[in-house]
């Protein structure tokens, strides 16, 4: 006995494909914005906000760091390349 391959007709599937295209494009667009706070525009951050990236990041740990003036908190994410999510220039 063979059954009848259950194939669907393609513009169907192409329908269906276009649809899929569009809630995903809809998911993206809906995304919240950047919600990181920025690299403050303060005297202190001042001299990060035009220095080249990697080489702002070194000092960042000068006051951010463990025992420092302003150190992050317990809870912080992995704290490498602080400016990849800290955004300058807003
Ligand atoms: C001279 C010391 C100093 C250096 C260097 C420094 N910071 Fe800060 N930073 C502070 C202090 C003090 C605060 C808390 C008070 C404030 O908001 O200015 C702070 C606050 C912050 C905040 C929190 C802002 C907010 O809205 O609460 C971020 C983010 C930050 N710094 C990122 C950085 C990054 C990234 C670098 C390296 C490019 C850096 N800081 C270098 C002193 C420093
Ligand atoms: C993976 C992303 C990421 C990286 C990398 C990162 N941070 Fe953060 N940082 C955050 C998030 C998320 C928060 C807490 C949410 C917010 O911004 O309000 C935060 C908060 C902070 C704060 C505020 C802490 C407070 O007291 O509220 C400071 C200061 C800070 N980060 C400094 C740094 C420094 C300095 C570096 C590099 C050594 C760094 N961050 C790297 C994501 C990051």
């Amino acid at each position: 006995m063979k059954l009848p391959s259950p194939r669907l007709p393609s513009w169907l599937l192409n329908g269906l494909f276009a649809l899929l295209c569009l809630a995903i494009l809809f998911f993206l667009w809906r995304a919240p914005k950047e919600s990181t706070r920025p690299l403050p525009r303060d005297d202190n951050h001042r001299p990060f906000q035009d220095m080249d990236k990697k080489e702002a990041e070194r000092s960042c740990l000068d006051c951010h760091g463990p025992e420092r003036m302003a150190p992050l908190p317990g809870d912080h994410p992995p704290p490498f390349r602080c400016l990849f999510c800290h955004k300058r220039g807003r």
